[in-house]
């Protein structure tokens, strides 16, 4: 969707710190022992005090509020019995849709203490998608945003999962354009005053091609190489991004 109103500005504000506001509570609860199941309840329990619902669930009937990839699983794992040990690297993707108005932001974070080779991962998913945001204004070429990512991410020689890349969001969770995470020579479209969209580097330490997993949901690199993931929402303005998930 595209902002228009000070309204519509209000209420998606208000989505995204729900988003937020979730995000920090299953953060603060990882640990060594805690079930993904866990996890996944302490976000029911955040959208319910807060008035919003999944969008996962909404859009696409996903089998839990929030998905919870762990390790080699990159996107939509499902959450459940799996117990979290030492050294795991956990990817909270959270969407949330309060009034009509969603958001989704994503955040990985180690147990206990982590690998350096998964901390790298981390720590460039997050550099990624802050070299993306500095190149957000409203004017700019949909493609700044693949190079950006892509330049963090292949300069430190790591891969960018095949297919999986941000998207338009506001009235539904997946909207128009597809916002990738590779520098694309065709994509040249200025980007909109007030459009909302996500950016999403979805990092992996091995190569770029990713699986279904059996459950139809759970996508996994194809060589078991564990990723990172981070997410926000944005609005796109004259003079930058104003990031709604933080
Ligand atoms: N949060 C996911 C994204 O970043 C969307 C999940 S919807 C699902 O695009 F149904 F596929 F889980
Ligand atoms: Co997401
Ligand atoms: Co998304």
């Amino acid at each position: 969707m595209s902002v228009d109103s000070p309204q519509e500005l209000e209420a998606l504000r208000a989505t995204g710190r729900v988003v937020a506001q979730t995000i920090r509570a299953m953060r603060r609860a990882v640990r060594p022992g805690i079930t993904t199941g866990e996890l996944d309840a302490i976000a029911a329990r955040e959208f319910r005090r807060a008035g919003a619902r999944s969008g996962p669930q909404l859009d696409y009937d996903f089998p839990g509020t929030t998905c919870i990839s762990v390790n080699d699983e990159a996107v939509h794992g499902i959450p459940g019995r799996r117990v979290l040990r030492r050294g795991d690297l956990v990817k909270l993707d959270v969407t949330a849709e309060l009034d009509g108005f969603y958001a989704d932001a994503c955040r990985t974070v180690a147990v206990g203490d982590a690998r350096p080779q998964a901390l790298k991962l981390v720590r460039t998913a997050e550099q990624a998608l802050a070299a993306a945001l500095k190149v957000v204004r409203t004017g700019a070429a949909l493609n700044e945003i693949g190079a950006a990512v892509q330049h963090v991410v292949h300069g430190r020689g790591l891969s960018l999962c095949d297919g999986l890349m941000g998207h338009g969001i506001g009235r539904r969770i997946h909207e128009s354009p597809e916002v990738p995470n590779h520098f694309d020579a065709e994509l040249t479209t200025p980007l909109t005053e007030g459009l909302v969209i996500t950016i999403e580097p979805l990092v992996a330490s091995g190569g770029p091609r990713v699986r279904m997993a059996r459950d139809g949901w759970t996508v996994r690199t194809a060589d078991s190489s564990w990723s990172a993931h981070a997410e926000h929402t944005l609005v796109v303005r004259e003079r930058g991004p104003v990031v709604l998930t933080t």
